[in-house]
């Protein structure tokens, strides 16, 4: 790889040049999208087709345990993002055919933006939306809520360190007032029957090569100074007080650990990186890796992702932490490039190549974890959480989704 400079000017890739051990798939990235499978996708013809069959799927697999909702009132804080475009969605189809509807309301203080999505739910009768910053005291007239999910924080790197300590107060000061509501609810008799707190798989930090593939018992390499410590440890912080507090107080509080989730609700804005390549993509422009494309992570289709949270919101154990995500492929970020551009010549008339970018960001890259992989047996075997979504299939919705998504608020 001497002859790629690891940052300066735009380099195009020679995968030729590239070790094999790092970039194992370098000559069947074509093959590898299964070209058969990919066709029958796009039978789906546009990101609504791939959303309403999504929800459909969501919504037969969590049978169960909506089944248990159904009837109460759910609340899910920080509902406008990512996670809340299925979170919600998921919850109104299942109650658009169900005889007790589980009754949702979402407080969002929208620092990103209303999305659309959501202002087009606003007259669903089963659905209240509350503007609503976490960090402040909860409502006055907070009614009596039966399952609580605390997704409320900035989870893009860019936007968590543009506002750090935004961040830090939802994880700590906002799970607070939460943890506290559910003290107060069951000292009333009427206490809560499942909460779910959003951590994340970056509170192992940057795990040492034996901790890879990573179980929930890795107690994690983090800097709690470094760029990245306001996310990573109050998140980290978050899950002290939620085992802390599952015990005092017997409270059924559980924790998702998410390792990189991906897909529709995403926005094509947000910074991460699979929203950064569709929109080279559509634009028709050249992929920038703003690495040296090293890094590998395990990327989870959300329809999974979702799955599990449910299962955790209702099956999970108290006071514990689950890994929510896919053990295999474990793939480098030149290897996610090539996939994307491979689906965009394939299905959408992209004409661009890989390039390899400078960040302006000079934090960019620091404590950026070299491989992330999750062990997923805790909540395969406590829980039944099984994602059945391969890389390719579901990086060919999401790039369905994004053709029809390609407008967004770049705040
Ligand atoms: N998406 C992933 O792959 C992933 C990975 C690890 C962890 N997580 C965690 O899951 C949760 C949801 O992630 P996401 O991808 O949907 O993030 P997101 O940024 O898309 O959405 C978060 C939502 O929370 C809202 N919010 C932020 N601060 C708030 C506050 N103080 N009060 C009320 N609302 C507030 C935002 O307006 C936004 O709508 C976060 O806790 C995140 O840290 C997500």
């Amino acid at each position: 790889m001497d002859d790629v400079p690891l940052f300066g000017g735009q380099v195009v890739f020679k995968p030729e040049t590239l070790e094999p051990e790092l970039f194992p798939h370098k000559n069947e990235i074509t093959n590898d999208i299964q070209r058969k499978k990919l066709m029958e996708h796009m039978e789906l013809s546009s990101a609504r087709d791939v959303v309403a069959s999504d929800l459909a799927d969501i919504s037969s697999r969590l049978s169960e345990e909506f089944g248990r909702m159904a009837g109460g009132r759910l609340l899910i804080v920080g509902g406008g993002g990512f996670l809340g475009y299925y979170l919600v969605q998921s919850v109104l189809h299942y109650n658009s055919e169900a005889a007790r509807p589980i009754s949702l309301t979402v407080f969002d203080n929208y620092i990103r933006g209303v999305p659309q999505w959501l202002k087009d739910l606003e007259s669903d009768p089963n659905l209240e939306l509350v503007r609503h910053d976490i960090t402040d005291p909860l409502p006055e007239s907070m009614a009596d809520f039966d399952w609580i999910i605390h997704a409320a924080s900035i989870a893009s790197p860019i936007f968590y360190r543009r506002h750090p300590i935004a961040t830090m107060d939802a994880n700590v000061g906002g799970l607070r007032r939460l943890l506290d509501y559910c003290v107060d609810r069951k000292e009333k008799g009427r206490p809560v029957s499942g909460f779910l707190f959003y951590s994340t798989s970056e509170i192992y930090g940057d795990p040492t090569p034996d901790a890879i593939p990573t179980p929930e018992t890795y107690r994690g390499l983090v800097s709690c100074t470094g760029p990245r410590a306001c996310y990573d440890e109050s998140k980290r912080f978050g899950e002290t007080l939620c085992v802390n507090f599952a015990e005092q107080y017997e409270l059924p509080i559980t924790i998702a650990r998410p390792f990189n989730n991906f897909g529709p609700g995403l926005k094509i804005s947000d910074r991460r990186v699979i929203p950064d390549f569709a929109r080279n993509v559509f634009n028709n422009e050249d992929i920038s890796l703003l690495s040296d494309g090293s890094p590998t992570r395990t990327f989870c289709y959300i329809a999974d992702a979702v799955t599990g949270y449910y299962k955790i919101l209702v099956r999970g154990k108290a006071g514990e932490p689950y890994n929510i995500g896919v053990e295999t492929p474990e793939i480098s970020m030149y290897d996610l490039a090539c996939r994307i551009a491979g689906i965009g010549r394939e299905h959408f008339g992209y004409t661009g190549t890989v390039t390899r970018q400078t960040s302006p960001d000079r934090h960019y890259l620091t404590d950026n974890p070299n491989r992330r992989c999750p062990i997923i047996e805790k909540a395969r075997t406590q829980l039944g959480y099984e994602p059945r979504w391969s890389i390719d299939d579901a990086l060919l919705r999401t790039m369905l989704w994004y053709r029809d998504n390609r407008v967004a608020e770049d705040l």
